[in-house]
């Protein structure tokens, strides 16, 4: 059985991030998406909402992906789910230095694991989980750049 993991803050998922999922759906038997935390950030949604609309939006996958919250080490999670693969996505050059040096850093402390990356598809290359927020804070629309359920979430949390 193929297992890959993919971390991300989620705040909150994307087209973007469901692209990078059903693409790398046809890689691997179970994806598990994890909420992860990143301590540089403050979430403008909790984690239980933020697992909550990737359980939402990714409901038709409910057989092959598993959808958690985990505030740990991330290498920690992957080792738990007998797992050795890494799932993240590329959108610009300008990821490449920050996702280069996390996968270096992942792979210094287990060998055995590996990051591996797919390429963000154009539509979405210039979407970020914060030019939603931005958008969405000054009501503006946010069709087609999120699931269903994520633009609902977003309304209902910049009301006007
Ligand atoms: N489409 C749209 N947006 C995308 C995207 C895609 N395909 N790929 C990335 N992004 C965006 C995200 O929306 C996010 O935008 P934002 O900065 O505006 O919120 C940004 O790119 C990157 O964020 P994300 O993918 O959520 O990752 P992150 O860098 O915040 O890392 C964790 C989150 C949970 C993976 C990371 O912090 C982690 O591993 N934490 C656990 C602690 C740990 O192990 N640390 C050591 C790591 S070496």
């Amino acid at each position: 059985m193929r297992i890959a993991v993919y971390p991300g803050t989620f705040d909150p998922v994307t087209n973007g991030h469901m692209d990078i999922i059903e693409r790398a759906l046809k890689l691997f038997d179970r994806l598990y998406v994890v909420v992860g935390e990143n301590p540089q950030k403050e979430t403008t949604f909790s984690a239980e909402e933020r697992v909550e609309m990737l359980k939402s939006a990714l409901r038709k996958h409910n057989n092959k992906i598993v959808v958690e919250h985990f505030n740990g080490l991330l290498l920690e999670y992957v080792k738990k789910k007998k797992s050795n693969v890494i799932v993240r996505g590329l959108r610009a050059i300008s990821d490449f230095e920050y996702e280069f040096q996390r996968a270096q850093f992942n792979r210094e402390f287990e060998k055995g694991i590996e990051t591996i990356f797919i390429m963000t598809k154009d539509d979405y290359a210039f979407l970020s989980s914060s030019i939603i927020k931005e958008i969405a804070m000054f009501h503006g629309s946010v069709k087609g750049f999120v699931p269903e359920v994520v633009e609902k979430k977003l309304k209902e949390k910049f009301k006007k």
